[in-house]
């Protein structure tokens, strides 16, 4: 490729880190489809060390996904051998970048919602620190999260009236810290009793009048606020 095209190639990065939902291609968003459609290549992990999909459910539902878009992409296998080790996540990491530079727009994929117990993140903090440029050329989409699609199937609330909903990992390696979500707010209501923390609070998301503050705000000014208050990491 001449210099002045591998440049501009190179400078179109993008990366999509694509939540999967739970297994069902029916449980795929639009936006992670048009992903797909506008990437060139798709990172999959695998547990197998021969860099296999037999095993892989995300290597199932990226086929289907592709099946049903009519399209073909280059699959790129992440060998994720899923034990916590960071020396992993590097190699993960490096995967991704060379993946972007190669295929300029690429997606990673991760089972259920990227916001829960997913590796998404902690590969998003690698790549922040060795190449900046796709880091802000980054987009994660949400899914279906496992306990969402669960609840559906059984036709039982996850929470109704003045319940709260727990999220628990059922074997911690350390002490467990909590992420809270406040929702239902007052419209009006002062957010001082709702404590202190890694606040961020989130008006209107994907509707007119979107603001995301990182920060709790002093006074709820919408019904459709909700806050989050991050666990401390
Ligand atoms: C590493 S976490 C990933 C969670 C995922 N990001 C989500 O949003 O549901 C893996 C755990 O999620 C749950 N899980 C994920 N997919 C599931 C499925 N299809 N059926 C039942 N449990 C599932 C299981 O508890 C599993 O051990």
């Amino acid at each position: 490729m001449l210099k002045f095209a591998q440049k501009r190639y190179e400078m179109n990065r993008k990366l999509y880190m694509v939540s999967l939902g739970p297994g069902d291609i029916e449980l795929l968003t639009l936006r992670a489809c048009r992903a797909f459609r506008e990437c060139n290549a798709i990172c999959v992990p695998t547990k197998s060390e021969d860099n296999s999909f037999d095993k892989s459910i995300s290597h199932k539902i990226v086929t289907e996904a592709l099946e049903f878009l009519g399209i073909k992409r280059e699959i790129i296998p992440v060998y994720s051998p899923m034990v916590f080790d960071e020396n992993d996540w590097h190699n993960e990491a490096d995967i991704v970048i060379g993946s972007s530079h190669k295929y300029s727009k690429v997606c990673f994929v991760t089972l259920g919602d990227a916001g829960v117990y997913s590796s998404i993140y902690y590969l998003l903090d690698i790549i922040k620190q060795k190449d900046k440029e796709l880091y802000e050329q980054s987009e994660v989409i949400a899914g279906v999260t496992s306990f969402s699609a669960s609840s559906a199937m059984v036709k039982k609330a996850l929470c109704l009236g003045d319940e709260s909903l727990i999220i628990r990992p059922i074997n911690p390696r350390e002490e467990v810290r909590n992420t809270e979500i406040l929702m239902r707010p007052k419209i009006g209501m002062q957010t001082k009793a709702l404590g202190e923390g890694d606040f961020y609070t989130f008006e209107n998301i994907y509707l007119p009048e979107q603001k995301i503050s990182p920060f709790k705000i002093d006074k709820v000014k919408k019904y459709m606020t909700l806050f989050i208050n991050f666990a401390q990491r």
